[in-house]
């Protein structure tokens, strides 16, 4: 199909350093259900999480730029690791619109908070490059109500889907038992992984803690966006949009990891070599 450059019907591209980020493309199709949609998992290469800015920021001008190339008209960066080192880096070298995760998750705690502190969970990358708290501190909040933990384990076990099992209560307890000691009442949920886990941290946290979940706030953004562009897509014959999915490998247990993410099963990927990428990211840098 050919595509003019602003045909609302070209995609909206999505990419996370794994699967993860299939919680992201669910906020969005359940939202916008006619938009076409195309998913980058970066497979090969998860976690970024524990990985330095330098190389995250080079993986993801290649996600980004593989988005590009199969014509989508915004990217959004589902991976809370990559929204923090790349964004930035991603607006200035690409012509479509990309959003990330971390403004409309600071957007809704700030929105939610009741005068309490807001913390903040995520990959060591996420919380060390402090774009989190910049976000908190620039939107108001005081430095004594901004408190944030590194959960490194969290991943691993969402990823064995152990949710809900005694090693993910004792993990939860361990990370955020300073954070609701000092009485948080809002928690951003600042990674792909996190929403999975949504039970077992909500039961720790307590029932009047609000936990935001990115891939939400994110989903609403995309669709202001959109809708200020003039791009939205699929209003009026309520044709379910279609979904596509790449990914640099197929893990071992990639049905079950995707179904647990997605929330429904992958039947079809596409996928693309590291060599593919490497040129993807050529004509971004
Ligand atoms: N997608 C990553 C994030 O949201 C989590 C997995 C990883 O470390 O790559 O930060």
């Amino acid at each position: 199909m050919s595509r003019s450059k602003n045909d609302a019907a070209r995609p909206i591209g999505v990419f996370d350093s794994g699967m993860g980020g299939l919680t992201v493309l669910r906020a969005l199709h359940e939202l916008l259900p006619g938009e076409n949609i195309i998913y980058f998992g970066d497979t090969a290469r998860v976690p970024y999480g524990t990985k330095g800015e330098k190389t995250v920021r080079a993986f993801a001008s290649q996600d980004a730029g593989l988005l590009v190339d199969l014509g989508v008209k915004m990217v959004v960066v589902a991976c809370n690791t990559a929204s923090a080192f790349a964004l930035e880096h991603l607006r200035e070298t690409i012509d479509v619109p990309v959003l990330g995760v971390i403004n409309p998750g600071v957007r809704t705690a700030l929105a939610e908070t009741r005068g309490g502190a807001v913390g903040v969970i995520g990959t060591s990358g996420t919380i060390r490059s402090g774009r989190y708290q910049e976000g908190l501190k620039g939107g108001g909040l005081g430095p004594d109500r901004i408190l944030v933990q590194e959960c490194p384990l969290f991943v691993p076990l969402v990823e064995e889907g152990m949710m809900g099992h005694a090693m993910t209560v004792m993990a939860v307890e361990e990370y955020l038992r300073p954070l609701r000691d000092a009485g948080v009442d809002t928690l951003i949920l600042g990674c792909t992984h996190y929403p999975a886990m949504k039970e077992d941290i909500g039961r720790f946290m307590g029932p009047e803690v609000n936990l935001v979940d990115s891939a939400d706030a994110l989903a609403a953004a995309a669709q202001d966006r959109l809708g200020e562009l003039g791009l939205l897509h699929g209003g009026d014959d309520r044709r379910e949009g279609e979904l596509e999915f790449y990914l640099s490998d197929i893990p071992w247990k990639f049905q079950e990891i995707g179904a647990r993410f997605l929330g429904k099963p992958i039947h079809e990927v596409n996928t693309v070599g590291l060599d593919e990428m490497e040129e993807a990211g050529d004509h971004n840098d």
